[in-house]
C-alpha cells in the first residue's frame, strides 16, 4: 500500500478575505460541501492506501484532527511543526517518521488545497506510476499548461522512463520561472506544469535530499527524536526544527535530482491559487458569473461574487471579483487577483 502524506502548512493568502492565517483555505469548503483537506484525504483512501499522515502547523492541530474525524478519515499521525520551514523539511520529517515503522514505504505527497475533478484518472495515474516509484524514481504528476503561469514548476519531459509505461524522463525542472521564460516554455510545447503531487519511496527521497541538503535531514531527525508524542499528535522539537534550512521540495530536490520522472495526467487539476481559479471552475450563469450566497446582480458579466452573510448587489461591471465576509470586503479586477497577496502583506504590516 501507498501512504498519503498531506501537506497542510500554507496560508492561502491570495484567497483573502475568506482564507485567514488562523483558518487558511485548506480548511474551507471551497468547491463542495467538504473542505479542501477533507477532499484530499478522501481522494486518497481505499484499498490502495494506508491511513494518511498529515503534517501541519501546530496552530492548526485541532482543526486538522476535527476535520479528518468528521470525514471518517483517521490519520496514522499528525505531525506538528512549531515553525514553517517549507516543504522539503516537511516531507523529510514525514519520510523519517514513516521509516520508524516500515522498511521503505511509498509516499504519495499531496498539497491539501488542490482540486482534482477526475479522481479516477488520478488513481489510475498512481497505479501506473507506482512501479517507477518502487524502483527509486521521484515521480511527479505533470499537467498540460495553458497559460504562462509563474507560480508553478515547469518540467521539460524527455523520452520514456523504460520499462515503466506512461512514465517519462525529466530533462529539466525549473521552479517558478519568470514570465518571459514561462512564455518561451509554453511556446516550446514539451513542457508540463508540476502538479506538486509526488510519488516516491521514503528512502529515495531522503537519499536525494541528503546529497544537497544534509543539514535539513540532520535537523529533521533531531526534531523528531527530541519531539513530544502523545496519542494524537507528534510535536517536533522547536529548537531543532527551527535549525533546519527552509526550502521547498521543488528547489531543494526536484530541480537537482537525476532521478526525477514525470507522469502526465489530465485529471481536472487546479491549485486554486487565486480567486480567478475559483471563477474558472465554479458554476456559471448565462452571463458567465459565479454567484454564491446572498447576491443580486444586474448587468454583470464574467464575475465572481460571493457573500457569506449579507446581501451584496453589483451592477454594471465586467470581470470583477467581489468577496464579502463578516469583517472584510474585497473588490478587485479579475485579471489582477494575484495582487491580493500584496494587500495581505500591507495588512500584516499595519497590525
Ligand atoms: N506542512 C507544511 N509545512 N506544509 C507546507 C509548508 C510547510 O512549511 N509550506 C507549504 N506547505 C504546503 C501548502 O499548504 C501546500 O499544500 C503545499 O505544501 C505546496 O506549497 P505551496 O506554498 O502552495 O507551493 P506552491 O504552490 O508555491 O508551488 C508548488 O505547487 C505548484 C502547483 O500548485 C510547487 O510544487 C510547484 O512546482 C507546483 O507547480
Ligand atoms: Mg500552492
Amino acid at each position: 500500500p501507498i501512504t498519503p502524506v498531506i501537506l497542510s502548512g500554507g496560508s492561502g493568502s491570495r484567497l483573502w478575505p475568506l482564507s485567514r492565517a488562523l483558518y487558511p483555505k485548506q480548511f474551507l469548503p471551497l468547491v463542495s460541501e467538504l473542505t479542501m483537506i477533507q477532499e484530499t484525504a478522501l481522494r486518497a483512501s481505499g484499498e490502495r492506501f494506508t491511513a494518511p499522515l498529515v503534517i501541519c502547523n501546530d496552530e492548526h492541530r485541532f482543526i486538522v484532527a476535527e476535520q479528518l474525524r468528521a470525514a471518517a478519515c483517521q490519520p496514522t499521525a499528525i505531525i506538528l511543526e512549531p515553525v514553517g520551514r517549507n516543504t522539503a523539511p516537511a516531507v523529510a520529517v514525514a519520510a523519517l517518521k514513516l521509516l520508524e515503522s516500515a522498511s521503505d514505504p511509498i509516499m504519495l505527497v499531496m498539497p491539501s488545497d488542490h482540486v482534482i475533478q477526475n479522481a479516477d484518472a488520478f488513481l489510475a495515474a498512481i497505479d501506473q506510476a507506482a512501479p517507477a516509484a518502487r524502483a527509486g524514481a521521484l515521480v511527479t504528476f505533470g499537467i498540460t499548461p495553458n497559460a504562462p503561469e509563474t507560480g508553478y514548476g515547469y518540467i521539460k519531459a524527455g523520452g520514456s522512463f523504460a520499462p515503466f509505461t506512461g512514465v517519462l524522463r525529466v530533462e529539466r525542472f525549473v521552479e517558478k520561472p519568470n514570465l518571459q521564460t514561462a512564455e518561451s516554455y509554453l511556446a516550446e510545447g514539451s513542457y508540463l506544469w508540476n502538479s506538486g503531487i509526488f510519488l516516491f519511496s521514503a528512502k529515495a527521497y531522503l537519499a536525494e535530499l541528503g546529497r544537497t541538503n544534509s543539514k535539513i535531514i540532520e535537523a529533521c531527525s533531531q526534531a523528531l527524536a527530541q519531539g513530544q508524542r502523545d496519542l494524537s499528535f507528534c510535536r517536533l522539537d522547536a529548537a531543532a526544527f527551527a535549525a533546519s534550512p527552509a526550502d521547498s521540495i521543488d528547489y531543494a530536490v526536484m530541480e537537482k535530482t537525476a532521478n526525477a520522472a514525470v507522469f502526465p495526467v489530465e485529471m481536472g487539476w487546479s491549485d486554486l491559487g487565486a480567486w480567478s481559479a475559483l471563477w474558472e471552475i465554479g458554476p456559471k450563469d448565462a452571463q458567465d458569473n459565479v454567484a454564491l450566497g446572498d447576491v443580486l446582480l444586474q448587468d454583470v458579466e464574467g464575475s465572481y461574487i460571493r457573500s457569506d452573510h449579507r446581501l451584496v448587489a453589483v451592477a454594471g461591471l465586467c470581470n470583477v471579483v467581489v468577496v464579502a465576509t463578516d469583517d472584510a470586503v474585497l473588490v478587485i479586477d479579475r485579471g489582477k487577483v494575484q495582487d491580493v497577496k500584496q494587500i495581505v502583506e500591507r495588512l500584516k504590516k499595519a497590525n
